[in-house]
Parts: C-alpha cells; sequence; structure tokens
C-alpha cells in the first residue's frame, strides 16, 4: 500500500471565505493547501460588479500572510440587472474566472439571484462568445418540489433548457449530489462539467438525522439516498475530466448552525484533502486524486495545473484534526466524517 503521494498542488473550485474576522479565521484552512481556489460571491450584500470583486480580492489578499502563494480566484454573482459588458470588462481583465447562477432563494444569500434566466440571456450570451464560465447552483427554488427532488427537477426545467438557448456556454454543475446530475454530466462531451464536494461522498442523507437532528450535516443541496452518493463516488475516482473537486466548504458559526432554523453549510476546508484520500483510497483510486483535485478542474477552466506540489502521507494511527475553529463571531465545527482519517499532509 502507497505510504506517501506527492501530487500538484490541489485547486478548490468552490469554496466560500465569508468576510471579515470569519474569512480571517478560516482563509488559512485552504491557503495552507491549495494552490488557488474559486471563491463565491455570496456575501451579504453579494460581489455583483467589477468593482466589488477587485475589493473583495484585496481583503482576501491582504488576511494571507505575506509568503503565501495562494491565489484566490473571483466570481460575480450574477442578478438579473448585472451588465454584459461590466462581466465581460472583469473577465478581460483577468478579474473574474467565473460567474455564479444562484436561483433565487434556492440557499444561503441568495436573494438576489435570478428569478427568471430568460433575463439574464443576454450577459450569458456575453459569457458564451468570450468563453467565460457559468457555475450553477443547480435546484429549483419551488417549495411544492420536494428538496430531495429538486436537483433533478432544475436539470430538466431549467439547466438543460438554458444550455439549449445558449449553445457555446461552459457551464459547471455545482456540488452535484445525484445520480441524475452525474448522468447528465456524463451525457454531454463538452461545455458541460461537475464539481464535487468531500462531505457528498462521505455521507447520505441518514447522517443528518442519525439518532436526532444533525446540523453540521445539513447543507444544500441536501444530502440524498446512498445510491446517490456512490453515483458520484464512482464519477469523482473514475479520472473523468469532466468531474472535478469542489469543496463548497461553507462556515457558519455553531449559533447559527444549532438553531430552530439552522444555516446549510458544511466546513470541510481543513481535512478535505484527508478525506478525499481515505475515499480514493476506499475505492482503490488514489492512482486519480491527482486528476480530480488538481488536474481536471484546471483543464475545464483552461488554466495551468500548479508547477507547486503537495505531499500527503499515510500515518498507521489516526489522524486528530481540530473539531472547531475560533473565530471573533463564534465556533466553527469542522466536518466530522466519522470514520479514523490516516492520509495527513506532510
Ligand atoms: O450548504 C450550502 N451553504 N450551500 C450553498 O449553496 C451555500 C452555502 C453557504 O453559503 O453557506
Ligand atoms: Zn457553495
Amino acid at each position: 500500500m502507497a505510504a506517501e503521494l506527492t501530487l500538484r498542488r490541489p485547486f478548490d473550485w468552490h469554496v466560500h471565505f465569508r468576510d471579515g474576522s470569519v474569512m480571517r479565521a478560516v482563509l488559512s484552512g485552504t491557503a495552507e493547501h491549495f494552490a488557488s481556489a474559486l471563491v463565491m460571491p455570496n456575501l451579504v450584500p453579494p460581489v455583483v460588479t467589477m468593482d466589488d470583486a477587485v475589493a473583495y480580492r484585496d481583503r482576501i489578499n491582504a488576511y494571507l500572510p505575506p509568503n503565501s502563494e495562494f491565489e484566490p480566484m473571483m466570481t460575480l454573482y450574477l442578478t438579473e440587472a448585472t451588465s454584459a459588458d461590466d462581466v465581460e470588462k472583469a473577465a478581460k481583465a483577468g478579474v473574474i474566472t467565473a460567474v455564479k447562477l444562484y436561483p433565487a432563494g434556492a440557499t444561503t444569500n441568495s436573494d438576489s439571484g435570478v428569478r427568471d434566466t430568460t433575463k439574464v440571456a443576454a450577459v450569458l450570451e456575453r459569457m458564451a462568445e468570450i468563453g467565460l464560465p457559468l457555475c450553477v447552483h443547480g435546484e429549483v427554488t419551488d417549495p411544492d418540489i420536494d428538496i430531495f427532488d429538486r436537483e433533478a427537477v432544475f436539470i430538466e426545467t431549467v439547466l438543460d433548457p438554458l444550455r439549449r438557448r445558449t449553445p457555446g456556454l461552459r457551464v459547471i454543475m455545482e456540488h452535484v449530489t445525484t445520480e441524475d446530475g452525474v448522468k447528465y454530466v456524463q451525457s454531454e462531451s463538452e461545455n458541460l462539467a461537475a464539481t464535487i464536494t468531500t462531505h457528498h461522498l462521505m455521507i447520505n442523507r441518514n447522517h443528518i438525522f442519525k439518532g436526532g437532528i444533525r446540523p453540521h450535516y445539513y447543507c444544500l443541496p441536501i444530502a440524498k439516498r446512498e445510491h446517490h452518493r456512490l453515483a458520484l463516488r464512482a464519477a469523482a475516482v473514475s479520472g473523468d475530466g469532466r468531474f472535478f473537486l469542489g469543496t463548497d466548504s461553507a462556515p457558519h458559526v455553531d449559533g447559527a448552525k444549532e438553531s430552530a432554523c439552522g444555516c446549510a453549510g458544511v466546513y470541510n476546508a481543513p481535512n478535505t484533502l484527508s478525506c478525499l484520500a481515505h475515499v480514493f483510497e476506499e475505492e482503490s483510486a488514489l492512482d486519480n486524486l491527482e486528476a480530480f483535485v488538481s488536474m481536471n478542474g484546471a483543464s475545464y477552466y483552461g488554466v495551468s495545473p500548479s508547477e507547486k506540489t503537495i505531499t500527503l502521507k499515510r500515518q498507521g494511527t489516526a489522524v486528530s484534526y481540530k473539531s472547531k475553529v475560533k473565530t471573533e463571531e463564534g465556533d466553527i465545527t469542522v466536518f466530522d466524517p466519522e470514520c479514523d482519517l490516516h492520509w495527513v499532509v506532510a
């Protein structure tokens, strides 16, 4: 059995850093292991213009240690008022790497998102023209649709029609959680890819309710049945270039999670690489870990893989992680995979 793995430094193609004191506390969890990460724009208020993205990038860089080589990649939050010219300017200036579509009301801080995708057609067409990718939170928001069905219904009623209307648009189905999503991505040979989170490879919906309600396993899209988790694992470990890591590491302080109406989000950045090596080892696919975490996403986004490397070592005794990260606003609970982890970043 391999005891050491050296990989190109990974990219996290979907992360939430938040802002201010929470960002200060969580940033190192990602920056210490990753070459770069695609930073989600769902702040309050959201990152909607090029100027907002420049200012947010500056705030992130200001919190990185002076010797850090981590590079944040920025996104804009698509609204029905987004200007195609501003998007193009931000892309051409190298300020943004993608635009994010949140259906209004689908998740945390998505109220300014898109209600009617035909209203953003001009922006999407411009993005297709200039080759700027669209990241999609793929869930319908209709309260009459069962929460476990919202991804599958979104693909059929929103995503596929949107893609047909906008030929050439490069789309990433973010945090895919269903076999339906995996199959949809596999059915297309170009302009469609998906990110998969660490936690959706490790938990199914039973974890949310094991012995009581477990708010730290609640995220959106919600974890689904076991057969969906197995489909995600098969896709992730396959080496297929259409699937790559987006952790969706989404910190919320414990008070906001452990509440009568707790926030959605799993904070998994600190132990993500240990968890992923564990999953790939279980699937006898450690040889494909580098494709999933370091190569596939870079290739889809058209950026060079990192020249730097990271080494993971397998140790006999279980790795211990801090279960919480302290912030000025309160503690944040780190994802508990409920199994011993043996791989650790050296
Ligand atoms: O669980 C989630 N948390 N899903 C999202 O889409 C947003 C995220 C957040 O920002 O907390
Ligand atoms: Zn997210």
